[in-house]
């Protein structure tokens, strides 16, 4: 059929476009190409870009709730990202007893909420570093994951935006190297701070901590502006920013409220499995659905629920799954392991000063006057994320811990350790909230060398898995910690602190010793919620322990019609905040998806389509083989 153009853009404009269904019956009926499970920073991405052929039809489940969430206020002003925590936009996890950290157990936060946790996370956009991106080529042999070949990826995603209040940002910003109109609008800080000038200065006094204009580059280390998914004063989330786009089209199906259960096996394909149908439920007490796809099944459920469908679906170690009376499917004994996170402590000073954000917190009245300002034109301190600037830095090469153990950084441009810098107290362990006017360092551990584990606790879907991050597990991670703590102290000392910084605040006051501040990390630490690694990928068709679970193509190895595009791709945690790792995957997966969809179909590849040429040299280019064309 042919479309007069005039006439289709109003088709569209008025009647055509996607759906969001809270019941599955409405739904149930349909025939999709791809089932998405999961609407976080991996499953958004895939929802547009694989809309964006008119002839598939995509179905996106997500568990959270209602459509128009992703706009509540909580998530749209940046500073209300604390209350998050616990809310009706959080799976309210907890990880099992840590024994690093005196066998605590930790909050473990999760989006559950169209945006995923892009929609209750902290903001902070870093793309990671050079050497991590080419590490990931390394251990998949595939040379499209390397930073060169994601690099147009990174301009692709970005629209980079100027900060809420207008500041001139020349100095903290490289703007030549940041895209400008792509889906996910970023800015640096829309409200200067009097500790910003500080921060930078301390970096510009005391070579250690180098001042780093764009941290990226390709290269994070050195002191930062940080740069954050927020544009005109107002939190960016993967639903506005790639699935309200993608709503307008008609082939994009939403299914809220539904939590998938399992991936079903559809048949077999020369024998190995074929997953191309998905089970899904309300409740834990309600019916049952299944939906067959005639595609794929894409999981982008994150690091804690992706592992935790595949175990459910006798994807998984035999081992584990046996006794839970889960029948194995496909042997993968990796599915699961591997898990990676960032521990996180933070440490607090007295200030000579009462203006602080401590304010926002303390000060009903105050933060009353600020809200009115955001909700005026989005202006005022709460248009921040926690943080300023932040610093990414690397243990000496003469550091006593590498005489016994190897560097676990992927290479020089990926640090051990970060810091990030709040002009306020935090804390995410317990205690009450002190009254005064503080600057806090978090020092958070980032190449660790602890692996941790999902697990399922049983065979029901909607029992929550256990959760372990195995913070604080390794010699490294705990000297790394030791060594950051110190850095911090360095840090502070410098002359630019001079008349602001006052004491050290609290226990941190009274840790000196080695073995003193180690035990205040084990007593003190946290979690920056970076969950990753879980169904890592590692090189093509080779099976067993150790060797990852998805193919370089996010594949799962030892299925057909099966792929899994979130945080849990990871070989390693990428050594910054992983958000923009994520989309960056998902968007060479939506592109890997459709090469897979030609090489399906090259028979009928018409070379007089000047597009699908186009499309086929871009593969080329991502791809470690020739094509066979
Ligand atoms: C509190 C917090 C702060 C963070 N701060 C930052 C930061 O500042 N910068 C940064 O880069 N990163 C940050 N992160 C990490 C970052 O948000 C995640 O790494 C990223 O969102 C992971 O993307 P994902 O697609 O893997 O999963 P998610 O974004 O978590 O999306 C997964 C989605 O799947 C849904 N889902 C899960 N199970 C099912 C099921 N069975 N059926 C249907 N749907 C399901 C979930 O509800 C969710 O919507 C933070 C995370 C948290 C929690
Ligand atoms: C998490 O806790 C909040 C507050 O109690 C609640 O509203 C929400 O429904 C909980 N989330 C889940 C997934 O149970
Ligand atoms: C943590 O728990 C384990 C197992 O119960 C126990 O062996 C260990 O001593 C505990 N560690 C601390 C610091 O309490
Ligand atoms: C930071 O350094 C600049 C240049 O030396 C100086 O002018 C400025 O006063 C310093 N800022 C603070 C807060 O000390
Ligand atoms: C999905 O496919 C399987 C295998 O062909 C079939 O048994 C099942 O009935 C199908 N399910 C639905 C809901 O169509
Ligand atoms: C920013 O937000 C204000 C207040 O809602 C709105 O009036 C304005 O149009 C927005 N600007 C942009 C560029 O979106
Ligand atoms: C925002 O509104 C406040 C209060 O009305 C005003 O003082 C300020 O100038 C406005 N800022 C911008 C950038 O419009
Ligand atoms: C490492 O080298 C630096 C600079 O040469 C030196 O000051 C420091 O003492 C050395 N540290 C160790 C642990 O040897």
């Amino acid at each position: 059929m042919r479309f007069h153009p005039f006439l289709a853009v109003l088709a569209a404009a008025a009647f055509v476009h996607g759906e969001i269904y809270s019941d599955p019956a409405e739904i149930i009926d349909e025939r999709y190409d791809y089932v998405i499970v999961g609407a976080g920073a991996g499953g958004s991405v895939l929802a547009n870009r694989l809309t964006e052929d008119p002839s598939k039809k995509v179905l996106l489940i997500e568990a959270g709730s209602r459509q128009a969430d992703y706009k509540n206020l909580n998530i749209e002003v940046p500073w209300f990202a604390a209350l998050l925590a616990n809310s009706r936009f959080d799976w309210n996890y907890t990880t099992v007893p840590q024994p690093g950290l005196n066998n605590r157990s930790l909050p473990f936060q999760r989006g559950r909420v169209l945006g995923g946790s892009t929609a209750v996370n902290y903001m902070i956009h870093n793309r990671g570093s050079r050497d991590d991106w080419d590490r990931y080529a390394e251990v998949t042999g595939d040379k499209g994951w390397s930073w060169d070949a994601m690099y147009p990826y990174m301009l692709k995603i970005e629209k980079l935006v100027p900060p809420a209040d207008g500041h001139n940002t020349d100095g903290q910003i490289d703007p030549s190297i940041h895209g400008t109109d792509g889906p996910l609008a970023i800015s640096l800080p829309g409200f200067l701070l009097g500790t910003d000038e500080r921060v930078v200065n301390a970096s510009h006094e005391l070579p250690e901590f180098r001042y780093n204009i764009d941290q990226n580059s390709g290269d994070m280390i050195g002191i930062g502006w940080a740069q954050s998914t927020i544009a005109n004063g107002t939190r960016t989330t993967s639903a506005g920013s790639y699935i309200e786009p993608a709503l307008l089209r008609p082939n994009l199906d939403i299914l809220v409220d539904t939590q998938v259960t399992k991936v079903l096996q559809t048949g077999n394909h020369d024998g190995t499995p074929v997953f191309r149908g998905v089970e899904f439920a309300q409740s834990a007490t309600g019916p049952l659905f299944q939906i067959n796809v005639t595609d794929e099944v894409i999981l982008a459920a994150g690091a804690i629920n992706t592992p935790q469908i595949l175990l459910l679906s006798g994807i998984g170690d035999s081992a584990e799954l046996t006794p839970l009376g889960i029948e194995t499917l496909v042997d993968l004994p990796d599915v699961g392991k591997n898990l990676q996170d960032h521990p996180l402590l933070t440490s607090s000073y007295t200030v000579n000063s009462d203006d602080t954000l401590d304010n926002l917190i303390s000060d009903a009245a105050y933060a009353g006057q600020q809200f009115a300002l955001w909700q005026a034109n989005r202006t005022g301190q709460l248009v921040l994320s926690p943080t300023n600037q932040i610093g990414w830095f690397r243990l000496p090469e003469n550091a006593s811990i590498w005489e016994t153990h190897p560097d676990p950084t992927a290479g020089p441009t990926s640090s051990h350790y970060e810091f990030v810098f709040t002009d306020a107290y935090i804390s995410f362990v317990g205690g009450p909230r002190p009254s005064g006017h503080f600057f806090t360092v978090f020092t958070n551990v980032i190449s660790p060398t602890s692996r941790g584990s999902i697990t399922l606790k049983s065979s029901n879907p909607f029992d929550p898995p256990l959760m372990d991050p195995n913070m604080l597990g390794t010699d490294v991670d705990t000297f790394v910690m030791l060594e950051a703590v110190k850095a911090a102290r360095r840090f502070m000392s410098a002359p630019a602190w001079n008349g602001y910084i006052l004491e050290e605040y609290g226990p941190f006051a009274e840790v000196h010793t080695d073995e003193e501040i180690i035990a205040y990390a084990r007593k003190y630490a946290s979690t920056v919620n970076h969950a990753s690694c879980t169904a890592a990928m590692g090189k093509r068709g080779v099976v067993g322990e150790g060797k990852g679970v998805l193919n370089p193509d996010l594949t799962v190895k030892g299925t057909v019609g099966l792929r899994v595009v979130d945080a849990s791709a990871f070989p390693y945690v990428p050594a910054a905040h992983p958000m923009a790792p994520v989309y960056l995957l998902a968007e060479r997966a939506a592109d890997l998806i459709r090469m897979s969809e030609l090489l399906d179909s090259r028979a009928v590849l018409d070379a007089s389509r000047p597009g699908e040429w186009r499309l086929m040299n871009q593969l080329q280019e991502l791809l470690p083989f020739r094509l066979p064309f």
